[in-house]
């Protein structure tokens, strides 16, 4: 079974408490049930972090190596500073689905630039938590087309 990482940055273990007018009322441990009950049905295996410290989210990456097959990844506020936090996505070879709660093309200027969205597989945005849905279905969809592509490529060779 497919184990994909569900990764969180700063100040998103407020979640529920939080601006909720901008992030909504549902905090991190309710999203993460709600994604458990997707994984059951997509029929992969989910592992959590949240840390507000860069550090933590690049070991965490880091260990994913040879671990995770696929993350989603909210990396709140680092999004929009973090070249270490991009330089680590690039470094792992398995793909990474950038996700935010919020429309931050609809925001301030400073939100509308990612440093990690070109290194992502793709980005989703503005949904609440069904970002997080979203994005679990798209790294799931991806991964499938990668075992269908190298099926294939086998019948091939
Ligand atoms: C966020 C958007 C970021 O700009 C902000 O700093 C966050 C949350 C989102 O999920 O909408 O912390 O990533």
């Amino acid at each position: 079974m497919h184990e994909i990482l569900v990764l969180n940055g700063p100040n998103l273990n407020l979640l529920g408490l939080r601006e909720p007018g901008v992030y909504g009322t549902m905090n991190l441990a309710q999203i993460e049930g709600r994604l458990r009950e997707l994984a059951a049905e997509l029929g992969v295996g989910l592992r959590f972090f949240q840390s507000n410290h860069e550090g933590a989210l690049i070991d965490e990456l880091h260990a994913g190596i040879g671990r995770c097959a696929g993350a989603i990844f909210n990396p709140g506020a680092y999004t929009h500073t973090s070249v270490a936090l991009r330089d680590a996505i690039a470094a792992v070879k398995y793909p990474v689905v950038e996700v935010h709660l919020s429309n931050v093309h609809a925001r301030e200027e400073f939100r509308k630039v990612s440093m990690v969205a070109a290194v992502c597989a793709g980005t989703v945005s503005g949904f609440g938590w069904h970002s997080y849905e979203l994005a679990l279905r798209a790294v799931t969809g991806i991964l499938a087309d990668h075992a269908e592509r190298q099926i294939r490529d086998e019948r091939l060779a």
